[in-house]
């Protein structure tokens, strides 16, 4: 049960910093969270909220040598650390995976592109090496993550070949660059013998050569699709399962038909690279400064709204990021 209280402000501990929220990011994830359903499972009563932009404004004893240091009233967005979640006031994260913001970046506008874009870059820079001109599909295009692949593949150079559910988002994907947007409503995939009609809407977009990257959000069906519109050594990155399904991943037909199937989860990033992240930060903000962001927030709202807008995402109704703002 989600509850709006009043409760003690939290103490930083160990590698910790206490951050005054600014805008916080509304994820799937929150909803799996919330659900009991996220790897990560904190003690109830616990704060949700995954992603936050605000001030430092106190620290944690330190705990590590070597971590980058951050100062008591430098802005940052970081990942938070539950279960003193971002949707509240205040909230914890840890030092080590906290990234420095410059004052004129908007709050809201650090919070909604920090794990989309940062899982977006892992997908092209780290688990793939998008090049100009390659073709790129991806799934759930006008979604949170969706868009932010979209817009580091569009950055990129690479031709886009989205797919999103109905006109109003296959017209996003559109207005965030991508060459083709499909709607899946349109063309629903139905299980068979022969190619169905989304199968062969993404050969057609394609072309001959296949995609060389395909990610893919969404899993189910999609998955499915996309083994039968990837290139020769191409590759596939799972990056969720918003549609409730994991598909399994044949392996007969991955070794005939020579493409890859790499899992990303970016939580293991923060955690083993930080160095990656903060170069993928770097570059966002840099995006950002050059007018490469579009505005990816479609809805906002106080602490109160939360419920609403956590329902809103469950069903499909967001396009791009929602963020809380519990300052207003
Ligand atoms: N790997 C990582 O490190 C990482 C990082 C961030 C997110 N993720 C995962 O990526 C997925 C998307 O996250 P997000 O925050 O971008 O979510 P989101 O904004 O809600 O986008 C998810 C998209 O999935 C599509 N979808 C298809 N079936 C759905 C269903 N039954 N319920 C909800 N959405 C459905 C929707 O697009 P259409 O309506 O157009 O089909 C929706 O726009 C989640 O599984 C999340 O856990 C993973």
């Amino acid at each position: 049960m989600l509850q709006l209280d009043e409760v003690e402000v939290p103490e930083p501990g160990p590698g910790q910093a206490l951050v005054e929220v600014e805008a916080a990011g509304i994820n799937f994830a929150d909803v799996l969270l919330c659900r009991g359903g996220y790897q990560e499972r904190p003690p109830h009563p616990f704060t949700p909220g995954l992603e936050v932009a605000g001030r430092v404004l106190a620290l944690g004893p330190r705990d590590r040598a070597g971590v980058p240091q951050l100062e008591v009233g430098e802005r940052v967005v970081a990942a938070t650390a539950l279960p003193a979640g971002g949707f509240a006031q205040r909230a914890l994260v840890p030092v080590a995976q906290a990234h420095p913001i410059p004052d004129e970046l908007p709050a809201d506008v650090a919070a909604a592109t920090h794990v989309t874009y940062q899982t977006a870059w892992f997908a092209l820079h780290r688990l793939t090496d998008v090049a100009p001109d390659d073709t790129v599909v991806v799934h759930g295009a006008a979604g949170g993550l969706g868009t932010a692949c979209v817009r580091l593949a569009v950055t990129a150079g690479a031709r886009v070949i989205a797919t999103a559910h109905g006109d109003a988002k296959t017209a996003r994907a559109r207005a965030l660059g991508a060459d083709i947007a499909l709607d899946t409503a349109a063309l629903a995939t139905t299980d068979g013998d022969g190619p169905d009609a989304l199968v062969e809407a993404l050969r057609d977009a394609v072309g001959p050569d296949g995609a060389r990257i395909v990610l893919d959000p969404v899993g189910g069906e999609l998955f499915e699709a996309s083994t039968r519109c990837v290139a020769f050594e191409g590759t596939i990155v799972v990056l969720g399962a918003a549609s409730g399904t994991y598909a399994p991943a044949r392996t007969n037909h991955l070794l005939v038909k020579n493409y890859a199937v790499s899992g990303l989860h970016w939580g293991a990033y923060r955690a083993r690279r930080p160095d990656l992240c903060r170069q993928a930060q770097a570059e966002i903000v840099e995006l950002w400064r050059t007018g490469g962001l579009v505005d990816d927030i479609s809805r906002r709202g106080p602490l109160a709204d939360l419920p609403a807008l956590l329902d809103d995402l469950i069903d499909r109704r967001i396009v791009g990021k929602a963020v809380l703002e519990p300052r207003r």
